[in-house]
């Protein structure tokens, strides 16, 4: 099967009332941990790749690793996501890569630092969602900002989601899936002390529009063990707390759909590698450490993909094509 459009991998979703990982990715070790992952738990699932990764993976790189996917995992639905698209340059880039889905985040500006006016962020969407559907491609937005900074991107300020303004954004635009600010921020250091997130902006935006998926960001949990192990074996990290899995699944009770983890795979790397250079001085075959690296990110993605209810859908649906999905948005 190839790769599937996002539109309607959320649009199932939300009829089978479970939410979707969205996983980011760099290397072919990610991707085959998030793989197996789906595949032993026929779960289907997002691979997305930031401006960040595209250029650490040179573009082409990515494009092959996810062919390679879907190659080896014909009975998984894979959706191929641009993760924080900042210009309808950069989303027309990932079109002509071959990707089933892009973001823009129009929250910021193309620096993705300075924050935007809801008129700017309306006009930049609607742009992409024009380009985009011409080819079958979905679309997700973002209203409001997230706090923390990944690689110099984000504002570093929280603005949470404005539910009227939300519903507006996503009338005035047509995207297929609308980020939503609700208390979260990328990165490990998240919370100091367990958060409150503002859940009923979900449901004050569902209750107006009930058929567009809600994506959360900043949706890491960062598990103690994982902090516990790279601190066991060397590194330096802070005291931190992410997102607890009881508000992620009482999020998708509200209508989140596509939950974003970047930093829970990163860290589940960094341990397993520290942890297996630290146990085995003498080692030097990368195969080794990025082999316990990949085992960590299954373990890892597994266990979400049970939580967030992806688990079994797998075959629920036939997957459409992006020729289609051309003629739906027509
Ligand atoms: O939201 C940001 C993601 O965690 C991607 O991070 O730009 O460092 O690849 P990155
Ligand atoms: P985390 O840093 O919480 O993993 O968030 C990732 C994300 O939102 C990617 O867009
Ligand atoms: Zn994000």
């Amino acid at each position: 099967m190839p790769l599937v459009p996002m539109k309607q991998m959320l649009d199932e979703a939300i009829k089978g009332d479970y939410g979707v990982g969205a996983y980011n990715v760099n290397n072919m070790e990610q991707i085959q941990g998030i793989m197996r992952a789906a595949s032993e738990t026929r779960s289907p699932v997002i691979i997305q790749a930031s401006r960040g990764a595209l250029k650490y993976t040179n573009m082409a790189y990515i494009k092959y690793l996810a062919a390679a996917a879907v190659e080896d995992n014909p009975g998984i639905p894979i959706v191929l996501h641009l993760d924080h698209g900042n210009s309808l340059e950069t989303c027309k880039e990932a079109i002509e890569l071959g990707f089933t889905s892009v973001m823009i985040d129009g929250s910021l500006r193309e620096d993705s630092k300075t924050p935007t006016t809801f008129k700017e962020n309306v006009k930049v969407t609607r742009e992409v969602v024009d380009y985009a559907h011409e080819f079958g491609v979905s679309v997700e937005g973002e209203l409001g900002t997230l706090g923390g900074i990944e690689d110099g991107v984000g504002s570093g300020k929280v603005m949470l989601t404005d539910p009227e303004e939300a519903v507006k954004f996503i009338k005035l635009t047509g995207v297929d899936a609308l980020a939503l600010a609700i208390g979260t921020s990328h990165g490990a250091y998240k919370f100091k002390v367990k958060p409150t997130l503002d859940m009923d902006i979900i449901n004050k935006v569902v209750e107006k529009i009930p058929g567009v998926p809600l994506v959360m960001h900043g949706a890491s949990s960062v598990p103690q063990e994982l902090i516990e192990v790279i601190n066991k074996y060397g590194g330096r990290l802070e005291k931190t707390m992410g997102v607890p899995m009881e508000s992620i699944k009482e999020a998708i009770k509200r209508g989140i759909r596509k939950i974003n983890v970047d930093t829970d795979g990163r860290l589940a790397m960094t341990g397993a590698i520290r942890k297996y250079l630290g146990e085995n001085p003498d080692a030097f075959d990368p195969r080794t450490y990025f082999g316990a690296a990949r085992e960590a990110v299954y373990q890892t993605v597994k266990g979400k993909m049970i939580d967030f209810g992806t688990a079994g859908h797998a075959g629920d649906y036939k997957p459409m094509t992006l020729e289609e999905m051309k003629r739906i948005y027509k």
